[in-house]
């Protein structure tokens, strides 16, 4: 029996926020975001809507298009680094709770924007071990709760949303989650950091007085072991299967900055039509980026069941990974 990607689903909040809304916040502009990045708008949820709200809707359109009675849904994890609550209950479970089901296996998995293809790997391992029957994963996150926006260097790069999707099970290897790598290095943990609020650093005015709670990133260091260290993965598990970027449909990164996605997309020598691009409409929006990404193509009509996604991530952690996985929706 091998694990399958059966439905897809993502929510975006309502209000927007652009390069121009950002020229009034920190001294920055719409060119410099436009040219390093890609980016032009992204999504900032309410303030009374936390990631589990927006996690909820991405969740309730996957199993709606899974075709599954919430009831058969055996295990929710939910990838973010922007929980609900510090430490518990899970995001997983209160989303749980929010859906109506009991009696569940549910859990958070912290690896940043690495999290959704983290989760995917986790519910392959489920299914394959014939642990789990049906496992919803979604990737949420309200980074705008831990966005810093007096620092220009990384205000401009986040926004929030969710994505999801129900991983079941098929007996052919043609609507499988064909294979996943996941990896980390935790030397680089200092890259990408949100230093104070944890064991290491408890919640203090001496935090709140520096901002210690919010997101902080080496940009220009982790941008060059991003696009190497996604190259390498990605070849890497195209020769393991026997694959060249030919007979991959989609290519599907972490939507982090379009430079990145444009540098590693041409040495892999994918023609721009197979390659995902959302960075400009949404920003990063880590977790949710991939399933976002791909629930764009799907609404657009561009993805149909039966083509080989290959996804690609990189983030805090450091962490990262890449998946060669066929789309299995039967609605598409
Ligand atoms: O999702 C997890 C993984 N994340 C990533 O992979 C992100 C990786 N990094 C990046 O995407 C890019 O490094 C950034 C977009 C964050 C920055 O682009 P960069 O080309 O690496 O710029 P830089 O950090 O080298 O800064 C260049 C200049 C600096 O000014 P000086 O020192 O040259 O005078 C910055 O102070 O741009 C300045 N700068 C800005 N200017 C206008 C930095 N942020 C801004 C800004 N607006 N928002």
């Amino acid at each position: 029996m091998y694990a399958s990607f059966k439905s897809i689903g993502a929510y975006v909040p309502q209000k927007r926020l652009t390069n121009k809304d950002l020229e009034e916040i920190v001294d920055t502009n719409d060119e410099w975001i436009k040219q390093r990045t890609g980016i032009e708008n992204r999504f900032i949820a309410d303030e009374d809507e936390s990631t589990s709200d927006l996690a909820y809707k991405a969740a309730e359109k996957a199993i709606a298009r899974s075709g599954l009675a919430k009831e058969e849904i055996d295990a929710i994890i939910c990838a973010t680094i922007t929980p609900d609550f510090f430490c518990m209950p899970s995001t997983a479970c209160v989303v749980a709770d929010k859906l109506g089901i009991k009696y569940v296996t549910a859990f958070d998995i912290s690896a940043a924007c690495s999290g959704f293809v983290y989760a995917l790997n986790i519910a392959k391992a489920f299914i394959e071990s014939g642990l789990k029957k049906n496992v919803l994963i979604i990737g949420a996150e309200k980074l705008s709760a831990i966005v810093d926006y007096t620092d220009r260097t990384t205000c401009v790069l986040f926004g929030d949303g969710a994505g999801a999707a129900v991983i079941g099970a098929s007996e052919l290897l043609e609507e499988s989650v064909l294979d996943i790598h996941t990896s980390s290095d935790g030397a680089y943990q200092d890259f990408l950091i949100t230093p104070g609020g944890g064991s290491q650093n408890p919640c203090s005015q001496k935090v709140i007085d520096e901002h210690l709670q919010f997101l902080k990133m080496k940009g220009n260091e982790t941008f060059k072991l991003a696009v190497n260290t996604l190259t390498k993965d990605v070849t890497r598990i195209l020769q393991k299967n026997d694959m060249t970027s030919t007979d991959v449909d989609y290519f599907i990164p972490h939507q982090a900055n379009f430079r990145i996605i444009d540098a590693v997309g041409r040495k892999l020598k994918f023609p721009q039509e197979k390659i995902v691009l959302t960075v400009a409409k949404y920003g990063n929006t880590s977790a949710a980026s991939i399933p976002m990404a791909i629930n764009d193509w799907y609404e657009s009509g561009k993805l149909k069941q039966g083509d080989l996604m290959l996804l690609d991530t990189f983030g805090g952690g450091l962490t990262w990974g890449s998946a060669l996985v066929y789309f299995n929706q039967k609605d598409s």
